[in-house]
């Protein structure tokens, strides 16, 4: 960051000689002075999806009724949608499927990981991992292991047993404990490539060679990497993906999820929810189920279609932009976040909550601080300026390169400092809203 200094000044020059700047234009942006940080966790509306959802429902829906299934694409665009995604996840045609939400799709690839390498019994996690993958590793370990009342289970004598590994300072993840946990006994693991927490990015390529040294097959889930930053699935040989597309990629809240099945399991893998969608030939309506080739066979009941197609009309700035630049801007924005909070937040009790390293970071930053859900709270309410909060005391701050500014970064930092010196949080109770 060149002649970095802490003026305002320095932030517009930073704008004027971005590259991406115009693609923000593509995106509704209702109020300009709401400075929004949390792309991270919900993109923003693109003008695309805003006219396509309304040609949906006035053209397609409202005029084509039924025939909009055959007329207008909608039975093909789970994989259609699918092939977009997989240029921006680094996978070759025809094994990117979009269906359900992605906590279905870990449940869903993760059992067919797991009988894929039957006899093994061990699922290897990160104790940092977003929760809810680890309830549905502790689900599907609980479904697939002898139940107390009936004595053997399905799947065999021994319990399934999901094991994580933790890190030091809550930050970089215990790559050496890892290594130590994966064993002849491990089926899987499964990572987060970019911690929701920390922003840790995991080196895929390493990983898995690590894994697959063993024997046991990953599964990476790409929530917060997806649409920011790069992902080669193929190059890296990995098994099975998961990832959401209303965070960087903006499809829209619930929008549903991709998943990555490897042409090299696709033959063996069977899905455990044997929906009509995965079938062979869905309106045969044969009372026998015949898996779909490939991972077609990953679908599982009625795509939700006005998420899908409004998610497959907010793809068209990531497929512009690439992500080559996207990652590059991603790291400056951030770069020039730790900067300014180095100089200006960490005089007033905050410490980085992410890695300082930028090839081991994702595209959003925390900031901790011992009162971060008021302060929170503060910036939501009275600043305009939206992150969120993660307990116990992180502030996420999110980095959407198609258009969060650099301007945009200096006035949080700003108002941040401001809530600080004014002890404007104080006024809030530490009592915490369901959404955080
Ligand atoms: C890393 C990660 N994995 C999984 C999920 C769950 O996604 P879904 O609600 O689509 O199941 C999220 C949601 O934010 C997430 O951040």
């Amino acid at each position: 960051m060149q002649n970095f200094n802490l003026s305002r000044n320095y932030a517009t020059q930073l704008d004027f000689q971005d590259e991406l700047a115009s693609f923000r234009e593509q995106f509704v942006i209702d109020d300009p002075d709401l400075l929004y940080m949390d792309g991270n966790s919900l993109g923003r509306l693109s003008k695309a999806s805003q006219t396509r959802v309304r040609e949906v429902l006035d053209d397609e829906w409202g005029r084509d009724l039924i025939n909009g299934w055959n007329k207008n694409g909608w039975w093909d665009a789970p994989l259609r949608i699918g092939e977009k995604i997989a240029a921006l996840v680094g996978a070759a045609q025809g094994q990117v499927l979009v269906s359900d939400q992605t906590s279905v799709n870990l449940f869903k690839l993760a059992a067919s990981a797991l009988a894929l390498r039957a006899g093994r019994k061990q699922i290897v996690s990160d104790a940092y991992n977003f929760p809810s993958d680890l309830y549905v590793l502790q689900g599907l370990a609980n479904l697939l292991s002898p139940s107390p009342l009936q004595g053997e289970g399905r799947v065999g004598g021994r319990a399934y047993e999901l094991v994580t590994f933790g890190s030091r300072d809550g930050i970089t993840p215990d790559l050496d404990e890892l290594e130590s946990l994966i064993t002849e006994d491990t089926a899987l693991v499964e990572l987060s490539h970019v911690t929701f927490k920390s922003g840790y990015l995991f080196d895929m390529q390493k990983i898995t060679e690590m894994v697959h040294r063993k024997g046991a097959l990953v599964l990476w889930d790409l929530c917060h990497s997806i649409g920011a930053t790069p992902v080669a699935l193929d190059d890296c040989n990995a098994d099975f993906a998961i990832g959401c597309t209303y965070k960087y990629l903006n499809g829209g809240p619930g929008a549903p999820a991709m998943l990555y099945v490897n042409k090299k399991h696709q033959a063996d893998a069977s899905s455990p929810i044997w929906g009509w969608w995965g079938q062979s030939d869905p309106f045969a309506f044969n009372v026998d189920y015949q898996p779909a080739d490939g991972v077609a066979r990953f679908a599982t009941g009625t795509a939700p279609m006005l998420s899908l197609l409004a998610m497959e009309s907010a793809l068209g700035p990531a497929l512009e932009a690439g992500l080559p630049r996207l990652r590059s801007k991603s790291l400056q924005l951030s770069e020039y976040l730790i900067r300014l909070s180095d100089e200006i937040l960490a005089p007033l009790g905050f410490s980085l909550g992410s890695p300082r390293d930028a090839t081991v970071r994702g595209s959003h930053v925390s900031l901790r601080h011992a009162d971060a859900y008021r302060i929170n709270r503060a910036l939501i309410e009275e600043m305009k300026v939206i992150p969120d909060f993660r307990a116990p005391d992180n502030i996420r701050l999110g980095l959407a390169p198609l258009y969060t500014t650099f301007a945009e970064v200096w006035e949080t930092v700003e108002r941040m400092r401001i809530v600080m010196v004014e002890k404007r949080y104080e006024k809030y109770s530490g009592q915490r809203l369901k959404v955080t």
